[in-house]
Parts: C-alpha cells; structure tokens; sequence
C-alpha cells in the first residue's frame, strides 16, 4: 500500500492539501490530485488535517486520531498558559504517593504530539515507576558520579600541574564533585538526593543519526511532558545528574535497556508534590533584540 494517496472518490479538487505539503509532493493532475514522489513524504499529517472531505489517506497513522480539531474558546486562553509555565517549578520534595500509570501513559502521549525534526519522531522512553528499580538505578548513578568526581579532579589536578588538558565537560562539571560525594553520603543515611525519593522516572533515549535534530527534539517532547505533569497535578524535576552519569557508564545504559548506540540526553522524576509555594518567582530580564 503507498505510503500516502488521495482517495479520488471523497477528493473534491478543492486544492487545499497541496500549498500545504512540506515536501511539495502534491499536484493536480488530470482531474485528481497526485502524490508525485510518495518516498519524499514525512507524514505530518498536514494534508489530511486541512482537507474538509478527509481524502488523503496515510496508510501507516493511526486515522482515528485525526479527530476533529478542538474549538478555539475549548483551549487554554494566553494567561491560562502564562500561569500554568509560571506556576510550574521544579519539585524535589514528593509525597510517598504512587503515581497512576493512567498519568504516566498521558505525559507519554503528551511527548508524541511535540514537533521533531523532519518529523522524524525519534525518540523512546524509559519509564520506571517501582521503588526497586528506581532504587537499583540511583544507586548505579550515584557509585558513577562519585567514579566521575574523581576524575574531574584528577583532570583539574593535572591541569593545574601543567601536564594534563581537562576536557571540556569536567572544567564546565568542576563544581560537581562535592555535591556527588555528599550525595552519596546522605543516601547511606536513606536521603535521596538524586531523585528525591520520587515514585517515578522518564528517561527519554534517541538514536542520534535517526534524528535531523538529536539535540532539540528531547528538549521539546520533555517540555510537554513536564506540562502534562502540571495539568494533572504532579510535579517534576530534570535530573541532569543521571544524564552525566548515563554518558558515563554503559552498565546504567544496559539497566535500562538503552541501546548502545543512543543517546540519553534527558531524564526527570515525577511524582505528587509534597510542598506548596505561595508566590510565582521572578527571572532575569528578557535579553532582546527587536530588529
Ligand atoms: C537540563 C536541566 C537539568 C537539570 N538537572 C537537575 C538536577 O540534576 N537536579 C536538580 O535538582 N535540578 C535540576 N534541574 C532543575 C533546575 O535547577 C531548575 O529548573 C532551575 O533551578 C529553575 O527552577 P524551576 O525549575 O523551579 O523554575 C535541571 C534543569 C534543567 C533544565
């Protein structure tokens, strides 16, 4: 079956789909629209969504998630948006409280809806919401960190000495050291400061040469994910530091079955707050240019 095709029987030759094509691979052509080179289609599902008789038929999508589009006045108006970025922050004090696997499946939703390069959708998910695993993964992350201060400091020893360049990931992690070691110390105590004893984690894993944009499109699908979270009153926190630690140690790669030749360039826990701010915040001033 090709990839994409116009069902002549429900097209109208109205023209809509065809300026709208990305790839421009549609034309009118002897009473019905063509797809000239369906090899070029990136399936974004534009043509399908614009067209009023749903003529385009895209045979590897799901049709029935081409639901009609929602009423302007049924989404978030502008301030609602505003409150929800401004109210969001970073949790790291979370209730002993299961998250529902309901909630988890909706942010995992909420992920496949971001724009990716090209379309590209390369991106997978590693979700991990039992104790023990979150556990047997912290404990590898912190045994790596801790693995890593060493040699950071070996590295800036070195360099300080004269005779060892410092890569540039351990001058910008210097400052890292300290917290990792007294991370591993509190959590011999049962204080967890890598996760913050969250009930769950999503680790979001890409194989970089099957991504036009490896280093844009986590960013963007963690973003919504993280929203979705608001939306459905949990709360999250990035954990760059199991990032670190990722790069780091391909036993904490294989623990959680991520391929050898992706990359895990994000992660964050989730779970219910256990703490209540009563104020936004302020951030620095915009810088911009208006050109
Ligand atoms: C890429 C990235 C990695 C982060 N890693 C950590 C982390 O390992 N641990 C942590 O407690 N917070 C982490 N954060 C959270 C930031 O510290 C936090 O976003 C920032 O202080 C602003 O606070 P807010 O998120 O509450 O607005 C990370 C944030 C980003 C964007």
């Amino acid at each position: 079956m090709e990839v994409v095709w116009i069902d002549p029987d429900r097209c109208t030759l109205c023209g809509l789909c065809i300026p709208i094509c990305v790839r421009r691979i549609l034309e009118e052509r002897e009473g019905a629209v063509a797809v000239t080179d369906p090899t070029q289609c990136i399936l974004c599902g534009h043509c399908k969504a614009i067209c009023p008789e749903d003529a385009p038929r895209l045979s590897s999508l799901n049709a029935k998630e081409f639901s009609p589009i929602p009423r302007r006045e049924d989404l978030p108006q502008a301030e609602q948006l505003m409150a929800l970025f401004r109210s969001r922050r970073s949790i790291r004090i979370f209730q002993n409280r299961e998250v529902e696997k309901e909630k988890l499946e909706k942010i995992i939703q909420a992920a496949r809806f971001a724009p990716t390069g090209g379309n590209r959708q390369p991106l997978h998910y590693v979700v991990l919401n039992s104790a023990d695993r979150i556990e047997e993964i912290r404990t590898m992350a912190i045994k790596t960190l801790v693995g890593q201060a060493k040699k950071i400091e070996s590295a800036i020893q070195g360099m300080r000495a004269g005779d060892e360049p410092v890569p540039l990931t351990y001058q910008l992690r210097q400052l890292y050291p300290p917290i990792w070691r007294q991370m591993a110390d509190l959590d011999k105590q049962g204080i967890d400061r890598l996760f913050y004893h969250a009930p769950a984690l999503i680790i979001c894993h890409l194989n970089p040469l099957e991504s036009v944009t490896p280093d844009m499109d986590p960013g963007l699908s963690a973003m919504q994910m993280i929203l979705m979270a608001e939306a459905l009153e949990l709360g999250t926190c990035l954990c760059g530091f199991l990032v670190f630690a990722l790069e780091e140690s391909p036993e904490l790669r294989k623990a959680l079955q991520i391929p050898k030749d992706h990359r895990a360039p994000l992660s964050f826990m989730v779970g219910y707050p256990d703490v209540i701010f009563h104020r936004l915040v302020s951030r620095k001033p915009a810088r911009v240019r208006w050109l």
